[in-house]
């Protein structure tokens, strides 16, 4: 109560400063367009020949010529993309930008080229290095990755990639259809992701809603996420992030991993999901490692006041990931997972197992909690369903439904033990 009081207070405040900043430095009539040489914080694409008529790779000029004015300028600067519909190429905005902070207002569409060759580099629009960087504006990034999907071309782009930003806010933006990932972080940290929807069809091939690696104290909030894979995805070396009030489906879910693809990976820790929605998806809350993964560990990860609608697998620890059974090693994974807990999950399964513990013989998870958990069949589908432990020590308390396996025995609900593959059905 207090905590999500305390986030309410801090979005408030960060609203507030964002709103504030407009208002200090935007030039009385900022819808004319300005720049530096005229003292205006407001950098307007157009202004340095973007148009709704330009080439994709004339576009990508252009932003990045405002770009620089912007981030040439004194104080918090404004880069701002008119409504409209722009053909845009890749597009770089680097930094470091020594005076200024930029607001990237995205009023208009933002249109991607439709070949996955017209990229050279991971990402479609790139930040890199900025501090205090607002992307927002109401616009539509449209990836165009129809054709793009069914393609095997290893260099898909990213519809908007952050890397190494630090504080800064992405709000109030629609993403549809992008190649790859629709929005991804790396070595960031400090940035609230919020209000944003984000869409692709079901069938889209890796089109993950966000993906976070190596990044630390991120904080989602209110989005709503369909796509063709996971919603959000966590990868190694991300810490401290708080992700509520989410709405997510179709796509693959929630995902923690995969984790322990390559070698000396950073762990994963303390993330916090809580009050999200999630329908129609192949996955629900999923924590995920490779057959073989090297050592690192997953640790505080709690999962709570979570609903989900007509999923399979709605809780599931899989340490034997392996997509398209293209695995190299049956070796058991050496991710160690610790200190998880999922509390009030409620909701329908269409799958027989709906709790999947399948921890490492190599490294149990431990110290799992399973609270007032209360699934039910999608009976259309499945008659009843079960749960599935191997490897897992841990912990049972409250509603549980299905029966648990963590426990052999009703009753001695707060005992650790451990239990071989199992299943209960009622
Ligand atoms: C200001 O905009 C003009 C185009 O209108 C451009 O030629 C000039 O380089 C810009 N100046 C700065 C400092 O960005
Ligand atoms: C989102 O952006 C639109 C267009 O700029 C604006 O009218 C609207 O107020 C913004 N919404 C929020 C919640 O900031
Ligand atoms: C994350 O936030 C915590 C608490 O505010 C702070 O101590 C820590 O340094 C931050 N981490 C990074 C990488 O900025
Ligand atoms: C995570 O948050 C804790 C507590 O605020 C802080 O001590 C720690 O430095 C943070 N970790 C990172 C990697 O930022
Ligand atoms: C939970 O999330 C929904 C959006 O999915 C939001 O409307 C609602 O206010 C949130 N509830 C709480 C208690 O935060
Ligand atoms: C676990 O993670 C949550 C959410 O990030 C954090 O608030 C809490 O302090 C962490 N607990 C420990 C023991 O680090
Ligand atoms: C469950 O989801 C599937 C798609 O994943 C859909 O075809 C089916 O109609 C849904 N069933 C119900 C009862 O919502
Ligand atoms: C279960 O065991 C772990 C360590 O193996 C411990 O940290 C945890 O507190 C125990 N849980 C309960 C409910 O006894």
């Amino acid at each position: 109560m207090a905590s999500s009081m305390l986030f309410k207070i801090t979005l408030i405040i960060s609203l507030l400063a964002v709103a504030t900043a407009h208002r200090i430095f935007a030039p009385p009539s900022t819808s004319t367009g300005s720049n530096a040489s005229t003292g205006s914080n407001v950098f307007d694409v157009t202004k340095y020949s973007a148009s709704t008529s330009a080439s994709a790779s004339a576009n990508s000029k252009a932003f990045t010529d405002a770009f620089k004015g912007a981030c040439a300028f004194k104080d918090r600067s404004i880069l701002l993309v008119p409504p409209g519909i722009y053909q845009l190429g890749p597009v770089k905005f680097g930094g470091p930008c020594p005076c200024s902070h930029i607001t990237f207002e995205i009023k208009g569409t933002l249109v991607a080229p439709q070949d996955v060759k017209a990229f050279s580099g991971p990402a479609w629009i790139e930040f890199d290095a900025l501090h205090g960087l607002v992307v927002e504006g109401g616009g539509v990034i449209d990836g165009q990755g129809q054709s793009a999907w069914e393609q095997h071309y290893n260099n898909k782009a990213i519809s908007m990639r952050f890397m190494r930003c630090v504080t800064g806010r992405i709000t109030n933006l629609t993403f549809k259809n992008s190649k790859f990932f629709h929005i991804a972080f790396h070595h960031s940290q400090g940035i609230i992701i919020d209000n944003l929807k984000i869409r692709a069809p079901c069938n889209s091939k890796n089109t993950d809603g966000i993906h976070l690696s190596s990044s630390s104290n991120m904080t989602l909030n209110n989005l709503d996420i369909g796509t063709g894979d996971d919603c959000i995805s966590i990868g190694p070396g991300t810490y401290n992030v708080t992700i509520t009030g989410c709405k997510c489906g179709p796509g693959h879910g929630f995902s923690i991993g995969s984790l322990g693809k390559f070698k000396n990976e950073d762990n994963v820790g303390n993330i916090h999901v809580k009050n999200c929605s999630i329908t129609g998806t192949s996955n629900g809350l999923r924590i995920k490692t490779w057959p073989g993964a090297p050592p690192s560990e997953a640790y505080n990860i709690t999962f709570e006041d979570v609903f989900l609608n007509n999923v399979s697998y709605p809780i599931i620890i899989d340490q034997k990931y392996c997509p398209n059974q293209k695995c190299t090693t049956n070796q058991p994974s050496q991710v160690k997972l610790h200190d998880i807990t999922f509390c009030r999950i409620k909701g329908t399964s269409n799958t027989p197992v709906a709790v999947k513990l399948d921890c490492s013989e190599k490294a149990p998870c431990q110290n799992v909690k399973l609270q007032d958990i209360s699934l039910q069949p999608l009976t259309s589908v499945v008659p009843k369903i079960s749960s599935l432990c191997s490897n897992v020590l841990g912990a049972v308390m409250g509603t549980q439904k299905p029966d648990p396996c963590l426990i052999p025995h009703a009753g001695r609900s707060r005992k650790n033990t451990t239990s071989s593959v199992s299943s209960y059905a009622k």
